[in-house]
């Protein structure tokens, strides 16, 4: 390649990159919501509000350049989304959008540019974010907001426009401020913005109380920075869903159900089939792999993965489980941090609970409960049992109402099942206790201590038969009837002579 004579010339400036964070604000009660939950704990899609306001932030910068803005119920909200590694900020007393920022100053006045979102409206999505950021950079604004037009803006603030087509603010007027000609203007203040650094530190003390609310509120920099003559300016989007905030139950189960749909037709995108998407809920962090079919009402839940091909009948709920490829689930199961390996067969009325790890082509049938167990390639455990505490090996059958006592009421023990064993219907298996490969153990034996590999092991009472027993009970209870005895009843009982 031919090398230009002046590629590292020292005329021609170097601008870096700047220096963005992102800002959370998250430090309100959520009065709407009348909860004893903070607001941004509330769920949608399966997680917090803020923890979908960090996923999409941490996808414009990273963690360490994102800050959540806590107050109410801090320590809470810290514990829900300590995992994700972005920074927090206090806000001891909740005085305000714009007081959430009075306080962030030390903590972001390092950086050029701060990205300043909402906690409370779960939608946004990381392209917006960066379109906004963009606009921002290219405008060279000292505050640039992301509107949208809602059919139903009430409640919003209102973005007033320097003119017609031009994308200089005048003002954001907050609803209970608004004339009545404001409020039938349906361009919305989304809650979202990016702000120069100094300049918005430079003029943040201006902001006052004399609202309705007595509060700082950040929409009034729009103005402050106009007056102040810094250039402010709007970018609509052409999303408007992704901007509805859940300051109520109703807005958040609205938000919810949205949620829910996009991420079936999503999933039904990828080549998955869901019947009655309406029906279902899959929380958002769930993969689902082509072919699978997800039967009506039917939960998906947390970080579930589930393989190709795989049908999921109606009324499971599966909670943080992984599935093999070539699943059967038949209606009515439950699992919860369950594994199962490809082509295995569970229900209908299964119930794996955490640690069950299920392997290839194995059976787990109806009133079957799992807990931290091993079911080796091809076993089967068909009907009414409990498996607890055990390793149980390839080709093993459990016959109907086994029972493994792992628990000794102090403390709970192993069973070891090993491979092409055949436990017989009704036999409990007292742990610690060990059956060898290949080994029976006959139907209803209490199993105390271990089988040996090949043998047949039967621990319950002798059975007893008693030849003509029962013939001789029924004679002494009906003996047989002589000649007259119904016409000397009858006589003796006036009540029976009526009829
Ligand atoms: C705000 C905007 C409104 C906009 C709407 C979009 C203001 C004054 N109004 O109204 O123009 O249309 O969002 O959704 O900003 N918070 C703090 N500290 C506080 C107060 C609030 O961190 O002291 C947080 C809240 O937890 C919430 C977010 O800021 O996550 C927004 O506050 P909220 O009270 O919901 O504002 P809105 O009334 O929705
Ligand atoms: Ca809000």
């Amino acid at each position: 390649m031919k090398k230009s004579a002046n590629t590292a010339s020292s005329n021609t400036p170097t601008t870096a990159a700047p220096r963005v964070a992102v800002a959370i604000m998250a430090a309100g009660k959520g009065t709407r919501l009348k909860s004893q939950l903070p607001k941004v704990l509330h769920e949608v899609g399966g997680k917090p509000l803020l923890a979908h306001v960090i996923a999409a932030a941490t996808k414009v910068v990273p963690p360490q350049d994102v800050f959540a803005i806590i107050g109410h119920e801090a320590d809470r909200v810290r514990e829900a989304v300590a995992s994700t590694g972005v920074n927090f900020i206090l806000q001891p007393e909740q005085r305000g959008t714009g007081h959430a920022l009075m306080v962030a100053q030390s903590s972001l006045s390092d950086y050029d540019h701060v990205i300043v979102l909402s906690g409370d409206a779960p939608q946004i999505t990381p392209q917006t974010i960066a379109s906004l950021l963009n606009f921002h950079l290219d405008e060279q604004a000292a505050m640039t907001l992301l509107s949208a037009d809602l059919d139903h803006p009430t409640g919003y603030g209102r973005v007033i426009r320097k003119g017609a087509g031009s994308a200089e603010v005048q003002a954001i007027v907050e609803e209970k401020s608004a004339t009545p000609a404001q409020k039938k203007i349906q361009e919305i203040n989304a809650g979202f913005y990016v702000f120069a650094t100094p300049q918005l530190f430079s003029h943040i003390t201006k902001l006052s109380t004399a609202n309705p609310h007595a509060e700082y509120y950040l929409t009034d920099m729009a103005e402050v920075l106009r007056q102040a003559r810094q250039r402010v300016v709007v970018w609509k989007t052409d999303y408007p869903g992704e901007v509805l905030g859940a300051n109520t139950r109703a807005e958040l189960s609205y938000i919810d159900y949205q949620m829910r749909m996009r991420k079936c037709h999503e999933l039904m995108a990828e080549g998955v089939s869901i019947f009655f998407p309406a029906t279902c809920v899959i929380d958002s962090d769930v993969r689902i792999a082509p072919d699978t079919v997800i039967e009506p009402f039917v939960q998906i839940l947390g970080k579930s993965r589930i393989g190709a091909a795989c049908r999921i009948r109606s009324y499971s709920v599966i909670s943080n489980s992984e599935i093999g490829p070539g699943v059967l689930i038949r209606p009515g199961c439950i699992l919860d941090e369950a594994r199962i390996g490809p082509g295995a067969i569970l229900g209908p009325y299964s119930h794996l609970r955490p640690g069950s790890d299920i392997g290839e082509s194995a059976h787990v049938g109806n009133f079957v409960e799992t807990k931290k167990i091993k079911l080796g390639k091809g076993s089967k455990a068909n009907h009414l049992t409990y498996l607890g505490d055990a390793e149980i090996g390839a080709g093993v059958n459990i016959g109907a109402g086994t029972i493994t006592c792992n628990y000794d009421g102090v403390n709970k023990h192993k069973t070891v099942i090993e491979d092409e064993a055949f436990i017989g219907s009704d036999t409990t298996l007292v742990a610690p206790v060990r059956i060898g490969k290949g080994a029976y153990v006959g139907a209803a034996s209490c199993i105390t201590n271990d089988v040996p590999e090949d043998a047949l092991a039967i621990g319950r009472g002798q059975q007893v038969v008693k030849e003509g027993w029962a013939r001789q009970k029924r004679a002494a209870m009906h003996p047989p009837r002589r000649h007259g005895d119904t016409e000397t009843r009858r006589r003796n009982c006036p009540e029976k002579q009526k009829h």
